[in-house]
């Protein structure tokens, strides 16, 4: 199968964020005792942080991790996470029994010790403006006052200095604690918005928007919150977990055509807000969070039974939730003009990049395209228009085989290609037409493929889905990359020059 991607570096969508490559982390399951943090384990520092987990972290690259929730955050007293008097609390979000031993200070050790930068998500569900102003007191404030002085106290002279704030996480959810309408939702926040920022004017503000596409209230919500909160946010939120849960791997593959409309959704929704209130103003989105998330959904796979560290949402990644993990990336990279922060949910144990038992840890298939990359998408985006063979896949329609996202370094002239080849039965000569520059060197490739879509790496075979060396052809100044079926290709330092 042959296909073609056209490019000129004046057709682009501008700078790539590098915060659409962050990660989320809530309390829930194993994602934090027994994850990230066990002081029992021997891979554990004195601090009771799992060092090899926090090499695997510091290896996608993550430039903000999201924290603590999530459901949680919404029924969570960040005060009984902080100081030396900590006691257990029963989490209404997943039925668990949280010690309360890893808190807002450990989670700050932890981000520098990853190489990474926190982005706290306030509760807004049974709490209210008043607590989360005093998070940041907390966190970003040097004064001689109660919570700075706190946080003084409990170890930590210098402030955390927390950039990025949510302002609550899917209120738009009945099983949210405290989910409200949001009209009530919106003016919460605004209230919320006005406390944090007006003890810390350089922090930036994400309101919760819609908790799905599947929900009745999808942008109706969102245009309220907008409308409401406009002047007082820069980001709104967008969440999406994919399923293959008909088991229909073509239909599944063609999963970043919905990710793209609800990209065009919200540019739609974000553009008709800032024109009815004639604004110089900007809001973008975080699609803080995104996954596959199918398999281990729903009943006691969600329900902790008061345990401490249940094993909850332990979802087992595949070579195609790879290639939809690659899809959300492209989609993200191509709306760099629309999406500015985006987080992979979640990281460890929990629908996650990352698996643990005390002695060991395991990468799943979809830590190998997040950390190729968010190494390598860097520069402007630079727009896509692919031909090629196509597939219908019913409601999504004709979809070509091959989806394309492209990164482009001004400064060097370096550009960067991120390929996903759908066909289930047929690898892909895909040709560059760079028709505004030179190639002048192919670059190096990485592919990712396999004979299964559910080929999955395990405990007995961790290798079975992980990147191997690819092929691409420069001759005459035209450059080809093998993409395989069922696969997709990395291409990286490919070298360009003016015409
Ligand atoms: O990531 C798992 C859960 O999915 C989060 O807690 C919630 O925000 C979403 O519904």
């Amino acid at each position: 199968m042959e296909s073609r991607v056209v490019l000129n570096t004046s057709f682009n969508t501008g700078q790539i964020d590098p915060r659409i490559f962050s990660g989320f982390l809530e309390h829930l399951g194993r994602s934090i005792y027994e994850g990230v943090y066990d002081p029992e384990s021997e891979l554990s520092n004195e601090d009771g942080i799992r060092t090899d987990v926090a090499e695997a972290m510091t290896g996608m690259n993550m430039p903000y991790v999201r924290y603590p929730g999530g459901n949680f955050v919404s029924n969570y007293d960040w005060r009984d996470g902080v100081g030396s008097d900590r006691q257990p609390f029963p989490d209404f979000a997943w039925k668990t029994t949280d010690p309360n031993t890893f808190g807002t200070d450990e989670f700050m050790k932890w981000c520098k010790l990853v190489g990474t930068e926190p982005m706290m998500a306030v509760n807004l569900g049974t709490l209210g403006p008043a607590e989360a102003a005093a998070l940041v007191e907390y966190c970003n404030l040097d004064t001689d006052t109660r919570w700075a002085q706190a946080r003084r106290d409990n170890g930590s002279t210098e402030p955390h200095a927390v950039k990025m704030w949510c302002l609550g996480n899917e209120m738009d959810g009945p099983w949210q604690a405290g989910h409200m309408p949001a009209e009530q939702y919106a003016l919460k926040a605004r209230n919320a918005a006005r406390l944090m920022r007006g003890l810390d004017p350089s922090i930036e503000l994400i309101a919760a928007g819609s908790s799905g596409r599947q929900m009745d209230t999808y942008l109706e919500w969102d245009r309220t919150v907008l409308e409401t909160c406009w002047d007082d946010i820069e980001f709104i939120s967008a969440h999406r977990y994919s399923s293959n849960a008909t088991n229909n791997t073509p239909e599944f593959l063609a999963e970043g055509v919905v990710i793209d409309s609800i990209l065009d959704d919200y540019a739609g929704l974000i553009a008709y807000v800032k024109g009815m209130k004639q604004s110089d103003h900007n809001v973008y989105v975080s699609f803080d969070e995104w996954n596959v998330w199918y398999k281990a959904r729903g009943g006691v796979t969600q329900d902790g039974k008061w345990g401490t560290s249940p094993a909850l949402l332990e979802e087992v990644y595949n070579l195609e939730d790879a290639l939809v993990c690659a899809q959300y990336m492209n989609s993200f990279i191509r709306r760099s003009d629309v999406v500015k922060v985006a987080c992979l949910a979640q990281l460890v144990n929990v629908i996650a990049a990352v698996l643990t038992r005390p002695d060991r840890s395991l990468k799943q298939s979809i830590y190998y395209p997040f950390a190729l990359y968010s190494k390598n998408a860097t520069g402007i985006s630079l727009t896509p228009v692919v031909s090629g063979p196509t597939y219908n896949v019913g409601e999504r329609g004709e979809v070509n085989f091959i989806d394309a996202s492209v990164s482009f370094d001004e400064k060097n002239g370096d550009i960067s290609l991120f390929l996903v080849n759908r066909s289930v039965d047929q690898d892909s000569r895909v040709t560059i037409d760079l028709s505004d520059r030179k190639v002048t060197s192919g670059g190096s490739v990485q592919v990712m493929t396999g004979d299964d879509p559910k080929l999955a790496n395990s405990w007995d075979q961790p290798e079975n889905v992980v990147p191997s060396i690819g092929v691409s052809h420069l001759s005459d100044g035209v450059l080809t990359i093998e993409v395989p079926k069922l696969g997709m290709a990395v291409v990286t330092g490919v070298c360009t020059e003016e015409q």
